[in-house]
């Protein structure tokens, strides 16, 4: 296990060709991810399919989708306020993953998913449970038929169901012309510049899955654990509050051009991603010999970071467990190793979605701020993160709705 920022650079930036992702984790995640990009090990199909995907997820093209994302938060709100019992508590971690769902079905779909999000939920849920205990304590194998298997995969019968209807829809019929394109679309349509081939629908299948999976839970826990601290820091939420007013001013719904003058949602949002990195491990598998700070590290071993303690690590963060967005202040973020912080890891396989998920956090953040709180309910015990294949807040998040005066 590596903790060091130099030793991290190492392995995913400097020698990334050498570590590959067969990997115990993407070994188990792999019955659901199949070759898709997240989880493949075979680096010339990465590559290839990076080439192709990554023009889609540029900050200017993510852009694109920034209405899916304040449309779908702003309905989010209204389904809240139109609830009979407003004072109620509501499981915000539930309701942000709908909220997560129903922004990357529209932007890969152009679909309203409605109900079926809920379904992909149930099954995506399943499928992290039985992996996640199967990632500690891995036996049987998972082609034993125990119970928990045959429930695994129905799961991935439902997820692989949910994406084909679309896929299906898609390829008999066309798209109005004047619709934008979805991300769906262009993936279809999307060649190779080293064949000029595109990708057959079998592999379409397993990305548009991964982009779903890499989308979910990752920024359902990262909005629920937002608001789950910001409830408990009334002087970071007051500042948030104070930019988001100040930049809206009349308006209630903030745009992409927005997200530039909010940098203090940011500095939020970036805390956060510290204290509960969703993806708080990353595995890397030696394809050759290595050796890293004089430490022989044989050809097949599993190497592993942990940024849930990177992220702890009292070289590079003072005072770690304390909840401070000023941590990522231009100036702090100047003093300290870029590699001490790697919640959507870093070099050729950093995240795909990045700057899709950081334009959805802010643009939801700051909408669901411009007018409402969420408030702790009296007596309500501390949330403890739960660490599955990733870190999810144990039992929900449970907040009360409040309007803003
Ligand atoms: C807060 C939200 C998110 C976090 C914390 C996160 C984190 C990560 C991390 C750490 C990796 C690298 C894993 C490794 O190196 O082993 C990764 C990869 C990936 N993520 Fe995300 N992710 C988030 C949101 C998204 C979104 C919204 C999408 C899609 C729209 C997405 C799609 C992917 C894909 C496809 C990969 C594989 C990239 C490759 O290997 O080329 N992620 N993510």
């Amino acid at each position: 296990m590596l903790n060091h920022p130099d030793y991290i650079r190492h392995v995913l930036v400097d020698k990334s060709e050498q570590y590959d992702k067969d990997a115990a984790i993407f070994r188990i995640a792999r019955p659901v991810l199949r070759d898709g990009l997240i989880a493949t090990a075979d680096m010339d199909l990465w590559r290839r399919q990076r080439r192709m995907m990554a023009p889609y997820f540029t900050p200017r093209t993510v852009s694109n989708f920034a209405r899916n994302m304040t449309d779908e938060t702003v309905r989010m709100l209204e389904r809240w306020e139109a609830r009979a019992d407003l004072d109620a508590p509501l499981d915000v971690t539930d309701e942000f993953g709908q909220l997560a769902l129903r922004i990357v079905s529209r932007s890969l779909f152009s679909a309203d998913v409605g109900r079926a999000a809920q379904a992909f939920e149930r099954a995506f849920q399943t499928a992290n449970t039985v992996l996640g205990k199967f990632f500690s304590f891995p036996f049987p194998p998972l082609s034993f038929p125990t119970p928990s298997r045959i429930r695994l995969r129905r799961a991935i019968d439902d997820m692989d169901g949910f994406i084909s209807d679309f896929i299906k829809k898609r390829v008999t019929e066309e798209m109005p012309p004047d619709q934008e394109p979805d991300l769906l679309s262009l993936f279809l349509h999307a060649v190779d510049e080293d064949d000029g081939k595109g990708m057959d629908l079998e592999q379409l299948h397993h990305e548009v899955l991964n982009i779903c999976v890499g989308a979910y839970e990752t920024t359902t826990n990262t909005l629920a654990w937002a608001f789950y601290l910001l409830a408990r820091h009334p002087e970071v939420e007051r500042r948030l509050h104070a930019e988001v007013d100040r930049v809206l001013g009349d308006r209630t719904v903030p745009d992409f051009e927005d997200l530039s003058k909010l940098p203090y949602t940011r500095m939020i949002i970036d805390e956060v991603l510290r204290v509960y990195s969703p993806a708080y491990q990353l595995m890397r598998h030696t394809r050759e010999e290595d050796v890293i700070d004089g430490h022989r590290i044989p050809a097949g071993t599993q190497v592993l970071v942990n940024s849930y303690l990177l992220h702890r690590h009292p070289d590079f963060w003072e005072d770690p467990e304390r909840f401070d967005p000023e941590r990522f202040s231009p100036d702090q973020i100047a003093r300290r190793p870029k590699h001490a912080y790697v919640p959507f890891g870093s070099g050729p396989r950093v995240c795909l979605g990045k700057h899709f998920a950081l334009t959805e956090i802010c643009l939801a953040l700051a909408t669901i701020a411009r007018r409402h709180r969420l408030v702790t309910p009296e007596g309500a015990p501390e949330v403890l993160p739960d660490a599955l294949i990733t870190l999810h807040p144990k039992g929900g998040v449970h907040l009360r709705l409040e309007r803003r005066s």
